[in-house]
């Protein structure tokens, strides 16, 4: 097995066997020194005439070939060092060199940061924009956060779980993304806008703590906090109350960052609980930037945002829409306004925001039938629909269910703020482009006509 490269840095004085890119080249009167690139830095690798067939072999690298090599490390002579980078002191003297693949000119540098390159070069060709150090840097921070979340949620006893991906629609407020069944003409499944449905049957099932780092598929116009599939942590719990919830993500979170991020500082703990009325009235939003100095990039403000009205008007369809989902549940004090006054009925709902940034949202759910079935029908679900979409969630609360709740942070949005990014593509190995297409791939794209057979599907 091949050295990691920052690990020659500890190795003065002993033979190595390198592997990687080859980042740079630099002659030096009759010296060629190579900058060797693997996933954890880079070291300086010497080639000298007096070895004269590696060296010949040395003369004909180009950027970005993948080599292997054999050396010795060695002190590099004083003024020479560099105190930027961790091998900075040392470099190989190379006895060895085997050239793996050779390599075109790539269509852009990836010895700069890429955020200069057109976006649709920087997605066609995602895997050499990977090879970038921020790319590279943020997808370390990414699988860093999601790394410490799952040893942080084991000790705390929660389970995962996964949940299907083709399943049918959990509304959430988006278009489904459906796909045709071949075994059953004229049917469709839906990709989840989210686990909802699946996380709270696992409660009936008698999980009472489950978490997944759960895939969302969610066709609704792109911004830059939004793709159509993207990353929750989706977790959620039996026989909590609502600051239980938001007592465990408050602690997760700020473990999380004084391990991973331990540059950045919270503006306030305990996270401010602020009611949504008043949050609305001081800010004229629901997810007001809280931080002291907003010009600040290590600064982070959370805040969860509670009490919310079940419903919100929707004044096209004329109806109300849930303000969360439909599984929330109305306050027991607010149950009789459910009929009289619909707008004045507050939630167990509750948001968790950072700069200004929705960064979760969640609730404590309904557990009774019959409200369950009152706000269904509230939102304009007729008695046959609620029967046909969501007859299994009311027959398995008839089974004993436990009173749950939980909450799903957004987990691209965490990233890139912990990121310090401009939009969450930049913390995606693989995001769409704002119309939702991957330019890599190439999707969508057409199918052959005898897959549509299959799929008893006609296109115009
Ligand atoms: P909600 O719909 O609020 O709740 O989603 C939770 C969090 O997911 C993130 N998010 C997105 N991130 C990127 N692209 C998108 N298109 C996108 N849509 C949402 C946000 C958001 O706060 N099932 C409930 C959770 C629950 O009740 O437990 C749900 O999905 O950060």
């Amino acid at each position: 097995m091949k050295t990691i490269n920052i690990e020659t840095a500890k190795k003065t004085g002993q033979k190595v066997e390198l592997a990687g890119w080859v980042h740079s080249r630099r002659d030096h009167g009759k010296i060629i020194f190579i900058d060797l690139r693997d996933r954890s830095g880079l070291v300086q690798v010497v080639f000298s005439p007096d070895k004269e067939n590696v060296y010949k072999e040395a003369e004909t690298l180009r950027p970005e070939w993948v080599i292997l090599i054999q050396g010795k490390v060695k002190e590099r002579p004083r003024g020479m060092q560099n105190p930027k980078i961790t091998t900075g002191k040392i470099e190989i003297e190379a006895e060895k060199l085997e050239i793996l693949s050779q390599a075109k000119t790539l269509p852009f540098e990836v010895d700069k940061d890429t955020k200069i390159v057109d976006e649709e070069t920087r997605m066609k060709y995602r895997y050499l924009d990977i090879r970038s150090e921020r790319m590279k840097n943020n997808l370390d921070l990414r699988h860093k956060v999601i790394s410490f979340i799952r040893n942080y949620l084991d000790k705390e006893g929660f389970w995962e779980v996964e949940t299907p991906i083709l399943t049918k629609s959990t509304p959430e407020g988006a278009r489904d993304y459906l796909v045709p069944s071949r075994l059953h003409a004229g049917k469709f499944y839906a990709l989840p806008q989210s686990p909802q449905q699946y996380k709270q049957l696992l409660m009936v099932a008698g999980i009472e703590k489950y978490y997944q780092i759960a895939r969302c598929f969610r066709d609704e116009d792109q911004r830059g906090d939004r793709q159509p599939e993207f990353t929750q942590l989706d977790l959620e719990m039996s026989f909590v109350t609502q600051e239980d919830i938001l007592s465990l993500v408050e602690d997760l979170f700020v473990k999380l960052i004084k391990t991973i991020t331990p540059e950045k500082k919270i503006t306030k703990i305990p996270f401010p609980r602020l009611s949504h009325s008043d949050v609305m009235k001081k800010y004229k939003t629901d997810r007001p930037d809280l931080r002291k100095n907003k010009k600040d990039p290590n600064e982070l403000a959370f805040a969860f945002i509670i009490d919310w009205p079940i419903f919100e008007y929707n004044k096209d369809e004329k109806r109300w829409d849930p303000c969360h989902h439909i599984f929330t549940s109305p306050k027991k004090e607010d149950l009789p306004l459910l009929d009289k006054d619909p707008a004045k009925v507050r939630s167990w709902q509750h948001d968790i925001i950072l700069n200004g940034n929705e960064v979760g949202g969640g609730s404590i759910r309904i557990t009774d039938p019959a409200i369950q079935e009152k706000v269904l029908k509230l939102v304009g679900i007729t008695k046959d629909q609620i029967q046909a979409r969501f007859g299994h969630m009311l027959k398995s609360f008839e089974y004993g269910v436990p009173p749950h709740g939980g909450i799903a942070p957004g987990l691209d949005r965490l990233v890139m703020i912990l990121a310090n990014e401009p939009n969450i593509r930049e913390v995606m190995a693989f995001p769409k482009t704002g119309d939702g297409r991957d330019f890599m791939m190439d999707a969508p794209t057409k199918v052959d006509t005898n897959q549509l057979k299959d799929l008893h599907i006609k296109t115009g």
